[in-house]
C-alpha cells in the first residue's frame, strides 16, 4: 500500500471511532503485505513453536551443525582430499557459506555469524522454503490445508521435487562429489531415506504437538 493510499484510508475513517479506524488501517496494511511481499525466512525457532519433535531431532542432525565444518581444524582429512586448506577459516568465504547456512543473503536469511547466528546451518526453511507465509497458513488452517495452498505461499516439498535438495547437493560448486569419493555419490531417493540427516517420520498421523 502506498503512503497516499494510507493517507486516504486514514481520512476516510476519521469519522469512525478510534477502535474502528485502527482496525481498518491494520486490515488494509496486512492485506497489502500479504498480496505484495515475497515470503521471508523466519528461522527454526518459529517452526519449533509447533513442530517441537522435528525441531529436537533436527538439532542433532548433520544439516543443523554443518556451519561448523567450515571452521579451521574441522574435517581435516576430507578437506585435504578436496585440496582445501584444513587450517583455513571458511566461515566467511562466500564460495562456501551459501550451502552451509539457511537463506544466504535472502530476506531474513543468513548474513554473517555475528548478526544472524540463528541462520547458521541448514535449517527447516532450506528444505521447506522461506516460512513467513506458509507458517501463517499452518497456524490458521491447522490440519485443513492442501499442499497446493502451501506451495502457492512458497512451501517446498523435497520428497516430491529433487530440485529442493539440488540447491546444494550434486551442485558444481560443492568441493565434495562422487569423483573424489564414492561415498559422496548423490542418489535422491536413497538420501531421502536417511531421516537422521533431518528428522524422523512422525509415528502417528501427525507430528504436530505443543
Ligand atoms: C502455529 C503452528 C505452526 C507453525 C508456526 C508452523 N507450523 Fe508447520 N504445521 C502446523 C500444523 C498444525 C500442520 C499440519 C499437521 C501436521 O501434519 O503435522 C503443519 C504441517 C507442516 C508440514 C507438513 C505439510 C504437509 O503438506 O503435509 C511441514 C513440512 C511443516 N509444517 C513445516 C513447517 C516449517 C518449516 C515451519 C517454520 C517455517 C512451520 N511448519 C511452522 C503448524 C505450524
Ligand atoms: C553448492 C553447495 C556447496 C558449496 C558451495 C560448498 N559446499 Fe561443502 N558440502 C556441500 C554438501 C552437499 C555436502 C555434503 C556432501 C555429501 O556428504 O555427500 C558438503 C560437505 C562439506 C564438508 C564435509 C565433508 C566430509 O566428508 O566430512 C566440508 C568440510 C565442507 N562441505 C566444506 C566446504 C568448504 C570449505 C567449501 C568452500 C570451499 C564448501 N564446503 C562449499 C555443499 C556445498
Ligand atoms: C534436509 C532437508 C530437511 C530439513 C533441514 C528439514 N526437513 Fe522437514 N521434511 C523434509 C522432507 C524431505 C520431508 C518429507 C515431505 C516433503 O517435504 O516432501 C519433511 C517433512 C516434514 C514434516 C511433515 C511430517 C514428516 O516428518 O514427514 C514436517 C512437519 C517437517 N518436515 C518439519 C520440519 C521442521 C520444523 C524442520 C526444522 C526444525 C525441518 N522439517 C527440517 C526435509 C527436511
Ligand atoms: C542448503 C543446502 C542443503 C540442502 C537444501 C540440502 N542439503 Fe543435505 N547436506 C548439506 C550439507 C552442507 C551437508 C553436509 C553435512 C555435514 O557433514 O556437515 C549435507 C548432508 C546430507 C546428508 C548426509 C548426512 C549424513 O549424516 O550422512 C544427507 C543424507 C542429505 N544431506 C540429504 C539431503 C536431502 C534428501 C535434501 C533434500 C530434501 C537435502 N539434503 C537438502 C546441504 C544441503
Amino acid at each position: 500500500m502506498t503512503r497516499w493510499q494510507t493517507v486516504q484510508a486514514l481520512s476516510t475513517v476519521q469519522a469512525l471511532s478510534t477502535v474502528q479506524a485502527l482496525s481498518i488501517v491494520l486490515f488494509l496494511t496486512v492485506t497489502a503485505q500479504t498480496v505484495e511481499a515475497k515470503p521471508k525466512y523466519i528461522g527454526v525457532a518459529k517452526c519449533a513453536n509447533c513442530h517441537k519433535a522435528n525441531y529436537l531431532a533436527w538439532k542433532t542432525s548433520s544439516h543443523a551443525k554443518t556451519f561448523n565444518v567450515l571452521k579451521p581444524g574441522k574435517r581435516k582429512k576430507a578437506k585435504l582430499r578436496a585440496e582445501l586448506d584444513p587450517e583455513k577459516d571458511y566461515t566467511t568465504d562466500k564460495k562456501c557459506v551459501k550451502c552451509h547456512v539457511t537463506g544466504y543473503r535472502k530476506k531474513g536469511g543468513f548474513k554473517d555469524i555475528e548478526s544472524t547466528p540463528q541462520m547458521a546451518g541448514v535449517g527447516c526453511e532450506s528444505c521447506h522454503g522461506p516460512g513467513s507465509k506458509y507458517a501463517v497458513l499452518h497456524d490458521k488452517k491447522m490440519y485443513g490445508f492442501e499442499k497446493r495452498e502451501a506451495t502457492e505461499l512458497g512451501q517446498l516439498y523435497g520428497a516430491d521435487d529433487e530440485a529442493v535438495c539440488l540447491q546444494c547437493h550434486l551442485h558444481k560448486d560443492s568441493p565434495f562429489h562422487e569423483k573424489l569419493d564414492k561415498k559422496y555419490k548423490w542418489d535422491w531417493k536413497e538420501k531421502l531415506k536417511v531421516r537422521k540427516a533431518y528428522h524422523p517420520k512422525p509415528k502417528g498421523k501427525s507430528q504436530f504437538s505443543f
